[in-house]
């Protein structure tokens, strides 16, 4: 399962200024902008002190204050559930995710998967990424036995979840038809976010009114995963859910570190995604963290010059440029765990997700001219899963491509990115290539744990906690006062939904 050559690498080369010499603008810029490449050196010893710290709070059973809170259980979890999984067969939790995940597969043509932030985004990036681009468009037969999925309880978006209700509703009419069945997954670690709250109030009871009330369906395809107490898990075990069917995300797990947890590997399961294979990809790379040195450590290489430029060379904005649409929601959780890690004290990068050659018709001026505060990592797979799509000759040329005919779309893409990156070096503008052999399983559960080590290490690099998130709760808290001190009243027309089940 764990080939050599699926290993992903970091390259950083065009990152180093190469020597001054002779004298020139660009020269002069390169200073500036990009790191000398002495500055590594005494990185070295500082990352393997940061790293054994790291290894060390893994295992400690009473943290100094000053390290709480304190949520080091992502760095093994992977390869926990592995073992666990190898000893207890069956009876292990990685199997009890598969087994529940299977129900919903044998059971529902639809799953809504409820969740926010962390309970949310991991598994929406694994959707994007490693299932077919239009999977709810395809057919039951092409999805074999894979459900459709959608992502809800994110952003109380009144508009969007009655879209989705009325969507159930006009395409399912028959409960006992295994076509027109459909499941809940509702991931929440706290229990307590409203957004995922109000959802699952409203899509469990358009479940209730579709299934009937007492219907068992209402047990067989809700699968809560949530912390180990919290208001959720009580509200499930009063709705009669088994304990046994409720998953646990552990409490030494933070939200935006739990993609490896049930809360990821559920709905991982449910979209036919291997997840030994997730499993074993993350694992490997606590192992090569933990275990190599610097030049073949992609967590050192990435977190010791993400820190530099950031801090020393005040990049302070960092994009994740990806060359795959599939990877825009990896994007969009790398920007949750880094703006919600690091944003503190004042301090922190401000991430920020590109799709590449896309948004170079959206962003690239700026890019290139704009302020200079941008380090530009760009993620890149360098082998796709079809074949190319090639450009052909044609009878009419007008468009001018039979100059490049035998060219395919990944030639045009190479060239777009090759384009794209010496433009920035020629103005001394900083990027890195985060370079994935092809997109699975094995290699998306590598680049997730890479992700998260590193922030991890930038995190005790800076001085920064990486755990918790003191700075949401504030507005948490207004929210809930707002709606207390208001009358008990919805402003305008109401859905039958809230006319309760
Ligand atoms: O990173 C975090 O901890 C947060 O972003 C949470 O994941 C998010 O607020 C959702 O929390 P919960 O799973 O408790 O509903």
């Amino acid at each position: 399962m764990q080939l050599p050559d699926e290993n992903i690498e970091y390259d950083f080369k065009r990152l180093l200024a190469p020597p001054a010499e002779p004298w020139t603008p660009l020269a002069e810029l390169q200073s500036q902008h990009l790191l000398a490449a002495d500055r590594l050196e005494p990185m070295r010893a500082i990352l393997n002190a940061v790293r054994g710290r790291v290894a060390a709070e893994r295992e400690m059973a009473n943290p100094p204050a000053e390290l709480l809170p304190l949520q080091a259980g992502f760095i093994d979890g992977p390869q926990k559930l592995l073992d666990n999984f190898r000893r207890k067969g069956d009876g292990s939790e990685l199997a009890r995710v598969n087994r529940l995940a299977q129900r919903l597969r044998d059971n529902a043509d639809r799953v809504v998967v409820l969740g926010a932030g962390g309970s949310y985004l991991g598994a929406k990036a694994l959707f994007d990424a490693l299932c077919h681009t239009y999977h709810n468009e395809l057919p039951r037969n092409l999805r074999i036995g894979k459900p459709r999925l959608y992502f809800e309880g994110n952003n109380v978006d009144n508009d969007a979840l009655a879209d989705l209700l009325e969507l159930l509703e006009t395409t399912c009419v028959e409960p006992e038809t295994p076509a027109e069945r459909w499941g809940i997954v509702v991931v929440s670690k706290s229990g307590g976010t409203i957004e995922t709250a109000a959802a699952y109030r409203a899509v469990r009871g358009e479940a209730a009114k579709y299934y009937g009330a007492k219907s068992d369906w209402l047990k067989q395809l809700v699968v809560p995963v949530t912390g180990p107490r919290g208001k959720l898990r009580d509200l499930v075990k009063a709705e009669g859910i088994a304990d046994d069917d409720t998953l646990t995300i552990p409490d030494d797990v933070g939200g935006r570190y739990s993609v490896f947890t049930p809360a990821g590997l559920l709905p991982a399961a449910v979209m036919g995604l291997d997840t030994r294979a997730l499993l074993l990809g993350a694992a490997a790379m606590t192992k090569r963290f933990l275990e190599e040195p610097f030049d073949r450590n992609p967590v050192l290489q990435y977190a010791a010059v993400n820190h530099l430029m950031a801090a020393e060379a005040k990049k302070t904005t960092r994009v994740m440029a990806v060359y795959s649409k599939k990877l825009e929601a990896v994007g969009f959780w790398y920007d949750h765990l880094l703006a919600e890690s690091l944003g503190k004290h004042g301090r922190g990068p401000t991430p920020l997700t590109c799709v590449y050659p896309r948004d170079l018709h959206a962003r690239g001026q700026q890019h290139q001219d704009g302020p200079r505060d941008k380090l530009i990592n760009n993620l890149v797979v360098r082998t796709q899963k079809h074949p190319a799509i090639v450009l052909g000759m044609a009878d009419r040329n007008e468009d001018d491509l039979n100059a490049i005919s035998r060219r395919g779309l990944p030639d045009l893409q190479e060239a777009a990115r090759h384009g794209a990156n010496q433009a920035y070096a020629d103005a001394a503008r900083p990027t890195a290539d985060l370079v994935l052999p092809v997109l699975s399983e094995h290699t998306i559960g590598q680049l997730l744990q890479m992700l998260m080590l590193a922030t991890v290490m930038e995190g005790r690099l800076a001085h920064v906690n990486p755990y918790g998130q003191p700075g949401v709760e504030a507005a948490k808290r207004n929210a809930v006062a707002v709606l207390k001190a208001t009358p008990n009243l919805p402003k305008g027309e109401v859905r039958d939904q809230a006319k309760g089940v």
